[in-house]
């Protein structure tokens, strides 16, 4: 039976990916599902270079293209180095953010050209899709209070910084993204649930799908 799976989730700033990928992780180790969970950008100490490059302001100043190919080769070392290598050892493998996330960031919400960007991230990760992605789904007002309440601690980074209008562009990316692929994509509305309520879902939809693998252990 086929054990390796790739779950990745995704969801505009705030919207709990971290929260919920963690609780997915601890309840399949509770299960003794051998699992992995990392992050894009990152996840590899090369791309973690380049995550801190991409998301702190140092004031550096990159090209659109610059920074789509930023993502592309963080994308290619940790495909390369992380990812396939647990896959190939029958792992699951949780990854926050994934191809959805430069569709939704770079391509939506920064009007640029869809299908290049496709090319872009098929030759980055080798054309490897997850199996299962959960997005988390929030309106605007509470995702951007989420995000600003970061901003008064002092924790926003330069993607936060594009403002609520650019914010709404990628959850409307998201959400095209998902009606195109209902297969793959489950939206999860988290809107007004609570941490364990979310996680809820998500377990539900998880052990719909891939009970098999779990054994005794619900
Ligand atoms: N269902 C929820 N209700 C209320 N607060 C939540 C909920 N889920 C997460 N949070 C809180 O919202 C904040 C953002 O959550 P988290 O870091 O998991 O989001 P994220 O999607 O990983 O963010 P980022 O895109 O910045 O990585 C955290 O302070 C977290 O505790
Ligand atoms: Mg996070």
């Amino acid at each position: 039976m086929k054990k390796a799976l790739f779950i990745t989730f995704e969801g505009v700033d705030g919207t709990g990916k971290s929260t919920q990928a963690r609780l997915l992780k601890e309840r399949l180790m509770q299960a003794k599902v051998p699992v992995v969970l990392t992050r894009e950008p990152g996840g590899t100490r090369l791309a973690e270079k380049i995550r801190a490059l991409l998301l702190n302001e140092e004031g550096l100043n990159f090209s659109t293209v610059a920074e789509i190919l930023l993502y592309a080769a963080a994308r290619a070392q940790h495909v390369d180095e992380v990812i396939r290598p647990a896959l190939e050892d029958q792992k699951v493998v949780i990854c926050e953010r994934f191809t959805d996330s430069t569709l939704a960031y770079q391509g939506y919400a920064s009007g640029n050209d869809l299908e290049q960007i496709r090319q872009i991230d098929q030759f980055a990760s080798g054309g490897l899709v997850p199996d299962l992605t959960f997005l988390l789904d929030l309106t605007p007002q509470t995702g951007w209070a989420r995000i600003q309440e970061r901003m008064a601690q002092g924790q926003q980074d330069r993607i936060e910084a594009r403002g609520s209008a650019f914010q709404a562009k990628v959850r409307e990316g998201y959400l095209r993204i998902a009606a195109a692929e209902p297969e793959r994509i489950c939206v999860i509305n988290s809107n007004g649930l609570r941490i364990d309520e979310v996680h809820r879902l998500i377990w539900e939809t998880f052990y719909d799908k891939y009970h098999s693998l779990l054994g005794n252990c619900r």
